[in-house]
């Protein structure tokens, strides 16, 4: 990303908290995120390339795009009658802005600090790696905590939302989210509202850094030259059953016959 762009994240990041927070945390959250600007504006939202947005900047252009699809999820969840009088809006600007906020690591040490290794950084392209001085937390967890140790409070809405915004892929939200009682659910949708927010950020940031590398010279994707069971031929018996067959290497033997 460029200097301005990430300049435009971070602007664009702050707005939310002037037009969505109120009260006396929104000070204190202001306070916060001016403390820790420049760790924040130069975060990747991931250690490794493999996962999504791992450059600098990348943290607070998926925070944003989280809190723009979670605006557009609230929207289709109400169109679609779920009872949204049961969070505020607040609420998921909220919970969309600081979902990932344990990624900083804490006061003293970031999360991801550049690759030292450089076979890593050469061969398999990690720019960046954990940090070994900070003590394990889940990311939820350390959100929380960075959250109530700078005096922002947060509702139990909130709350559950940031613990579980990772759906069923992290096991220990089952507790959650796996009720079968009805009494043990969530009594919101907040939490689906923002798992799914975070869930399209997360897929869209991958399709944009990997899918143009698949379709190079390389794409197993793109028939092969000699492939010939292209839709503008004529069906016969023997492309019939080819069109059927799994292997690719059989397929091209019998293309050839
Ligand atoms: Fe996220």
């Amino acid at each position: 990303m460029k200097a301005e762009e990430i300049q435009h994240e971070w602007e664009t990041l702050i707005g939310y908290i002037h037009s969505h927070i109120t009260g006396e945390r929104k000070e204190h959250l202001l306070n916060f995120y001016t403390k820790y600007q420049d760790r924040l504006m130069l975060m990747p939202a991931a250690h490794k390339k493999e996962y999504h947005n791992a450059f600098p900047g990348g943290y607070i252009e998926h925070v944003n795009r989280v809190i723009r699809c979670a605006i557009k999820q609230y929207k289709l969840w109400k169109d679609e009658g779920a009872d949204v009088t049961t969070f505020t809006k607040e609420e998921l600007i909220f919970s969309a802005l600081n979902h990932d906020l344990g990624k900083m690591g804490d006061e003293e040490h970031e999360s991801y600090i550049p690759q030292t290794d450089k076979w890593r950084r050469e061969k398999l392209g990690e720019d960046y790696m954990f940090n070994n001085k900070l003590p394990f937390a889940s990311v939820p967890d350390r959100g929380l905590f960075l959250l109530q140790s700078h005096g922002i409070t947060y509702t139990f809405n909130e709350m559950v939302a940031i613990q579980t915004h990772d759906g069923l892929y992290d096991s220990a939200n089952e507790k959650y989210l796996k009720a079968y009682m009805p009494e043990q659910k969530p009594r919101t949708s907040l939490p689906f509202i923002l798992h799914q927010a975070d869930l399209m950020a997360a897929r869209i940031e991958f399709e944009r850094e990997w899918l143009p590398k698949f379709s190079g010279e390389n794409n197993v994707e793109k028939p092969k030259k000699n492939f010939t069971l292209d839709g503008n031929k004529k069906p016969t018996s023997k492309s019939k059953a080819l069109g059927n067959m799994k292997s690719e290497g059989l397929k091209n033997i019998l293309d050839k016959l």
